[in-house]
């Protein structure tokens, strides 16, 4: 592949992963997602992971399809996901319109809140939602596992779609 720019090569398509990991159930999680966005089946898909306090604008702008990962806190999105919406919202504008996007919640009791915030702020930016989202509830099992797999797995493939 020939460079193009820092951290960008022709052909490979770039998804990035966005989350707030606070304990081991949340890193089985995101482990699983990455797993699947690296599913030796995809091609071309160049996986980059942030997490949520140190994402910026500019990781963003240079995604072709976007993961978010967060835990349920006190009915809505962790703080330090809302911080990644707040410092990229006005940054990005309408430049990120129709970006591919998926998510997952973890809770201990309740993630419909956390679900919607996510939803209407993603909706805010004109993100298009391009795999139903995860939420798992208390340890995650292996069926939790496989549906953020298949989450990362989606991501990437519609990921590599858009920017073919
Ligand atoms: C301040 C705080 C608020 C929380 N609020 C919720 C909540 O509203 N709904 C829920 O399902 N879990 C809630 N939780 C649980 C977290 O989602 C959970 O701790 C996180 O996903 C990590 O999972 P773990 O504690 O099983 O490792 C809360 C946790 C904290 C620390």
């Amino acid at each position: 592949m020939l460079p193009v720019a820092a951290g960008s090569m022709i052909g490979v398509a770039r998804l990035l992963i966005v989350h707030h990991t606070p304990s081991p159930a949340t890193a089985d999680l995101l482990d699983a997602v990455v797993r699947g966005a690296g599913d030796p089946a995809i091609e071309g898909v160049e996986v980059v992971r942030r997490a949520a306090l140190a994402a910026t604008a500019s990781d963003l702008l240079e995604a072709d399809a976007v993961v978010i990962g967060t835990p349920a806190n006190i009915g809505y999105m962790a703080g330090a996901v809302k911080h990644f919406f707040d410092t990229v919202f006005y940054v990005c504008g309408d430049d990120t319109s129709g970006l591919p996007y998926g998510f997952y919640v973890h809770g201990n009791l309740d993630t419909a809140g956390a679900v919607k915030a996510v939803e209407t702020i993603a909706g805010g930016m004109g993100w298009r939602l391009a795999a139903a989202p995860v939420t798992i509830i208390g340890a995650p099992d292996a069926a939790a596992r496989e549906a953020c797999y298949e989450l990362g797995a989606t991501l990437a493939v519609t990921g590599a779609e858009g920017a073919a």
